[in-house]
């Protein structure tokens, strides 16, 4: 298929490649080693202009090389994946050139997604028939799913893989003056008790207790450097958005990106795996509405995936989560209505069944005793939160609409 709307990158863009000692080697004998084609390839893509790298790297004859680079770099991870076409295997390039995490990321969540789909559902049929039924086929859950986040190429890279955690951004809020403090709460609709700003460490643990991370609503200029801010704002970024407003970006520069790839229905996928839209909207369910037909499916099971693949991944801004945690963090976003309910629903109890009975016994009636008594406490919290949304879904479900 034919790109859609190609463009010719500027001559004069910053760092043109034109204007490069080491591009006007290769350009002039085509003998530049290929250590010189990797830097110049990485260093085109990290940029963040998914459009204008990927024409540079083809104007300068880059791309194939690096696309026969993926193919015997990744040969055994690729053979899993679905029969890749050539453009799925430039844009793979493109994502493992800007950022290793990244590409890891991508395969693995395409992974979990795979598992998941084809199992038997409380509901009697698997996801895959789901999405079937809603006119998805396989291929384009597929790519979707694997190219969910290359919008993140517009992410400065520090920032991606920062390594600051939950924590951090907890003790980044703490610090900041009650005014600052406030008028946060107040533009992201964050709830937390006044009083408990005058006591930093009850305040600390309210935080992590409650999944009210700071990453959400902290102006980034509060963690990172001058040198960093400037970076951030010579890509239009502003120093007082939070480090989760800068990552939103990626949502709908992955629905760009698919259709400038010419995969339109792939890039409406990708562009609301997170459901940004609604997230800002700082709307929240205390019960389940979500019809069944909400025609979100395949974005849903990326969403879910996603999170879990959070898990093993340890993102730097998501610390690693025990499974209920992850599971909890599901039903969060079913309820602010990020994702449907029934979906959550079914993804969740299907993982429930897999943890070990014996420890969700102990989880819930340890003793205060135990030397684990903290974890199992917290675990004890979440839990409750989904077998609360649990029973809530299942009520709702055997109501007739
Ligand atoms: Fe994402
Ligand atoms: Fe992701």
């Amino acid at each position: 298929m034919a790109l859609m709307k190609e463009k010719k990158p500027s001559d004069k863009s910053e760092g043109s490649a034109l204007s490069s000692p080491i591009t006007q080697t290769a350009g002039a004998s085509g003998s530049m080693n290929g250590n010189n084609v990797n830097i110049r390839a990485r260093e085109i893509c990290r940029r963040g202009n998914f459009e204008k790298s990927y024409v540079e790297l083809r104007q300068l004859g880059l791309l194939d090389k690096e696309v026969a680079v993926t193919e015997k770099l990744f040969k055994e991870e690729l053979g899993k994946l679905y029969p890749l076409s050539r453009k799925d295997l430039e844009m793979l390039s493109v994502i493992r050139l800007f950022d290793s995490k990244t590409f890891y990321h991508s395969v693995e969540t395409y992974a979990t997604a795979k598992k998941k789909i084809a199992r038997p559902l409380e509901s009697g049929s698997t996801f895959l028939d789901m999405l079937k039924n809603e006119g998805v086929s396989p291929e384009q859950f597929w790519r979707a799913c694997l190219f969910h986040d290359i919008g993140k190429v517009v992410i400065p890279k520090f920032l991606l893989n920062s390594n600051y955690t939950d924590e951090n951004w907890a003790q980044a809020f703490i610090q900041l003056s009650k005014r600052k403090a406030f008028s946060l709460m107040k533009k992201y609709a964050i709830n937390i008790a006044p009083a408990l700003l005058d006591d930093p460490e009850t305040l600390m643990e309210h935080m992590i207790r409650n999944r009210i991370r700071g990453a959400r609503f902290v102006p980034i200029k509060t963690l990172f450097s001058k040198k960093q801010i400037k970076l951030l704002e010579s890509r239009g970024f502003s120093s007082n958005m939070s480090l989760i407003d800068i990552m939103q970006k990626h949502e709908k520069e992955s629905e760009k990106i698919l259709d400038f790839m010419g995969y339109p229905v792939e890039a409406k996928i990708a562009g609301s795996h997170h459901n940004y839209e609604i997230a800002n909207k700082n709307i929240k369910k205390r019960t389940c509405t979500c019809s069944i037909a909400d025609k979100n499916l395949a974005s849903d099971i990326i969403h879910l995936a996603d999170i879990q693949e959070a898990l093993r991944s340890n993102r730097p801004y998501l610390a690693q989560r025990p499974v209920l945690k992850t599971l909890a963090f599901m039903v969060d976003d079913a309820r602010r209505g990020l994702v449907n309910c029934f979906v959550a629903y079914l993804w969740i109890k299907d993982d429930m069944q897999k943890i070990d009975s014996g420890y969700l016994d102990l989880v819930l009636h340890h003793s205060e005793d135990d030397p684990e008594h903290g974890h199992l406490k917290d675990r004890k919290i979440e839990l409750n939160t989904i077998q609360e949304f649990l029973a809530e879904t299942e009520k709702w479900l055997k109501t007739p609409h």
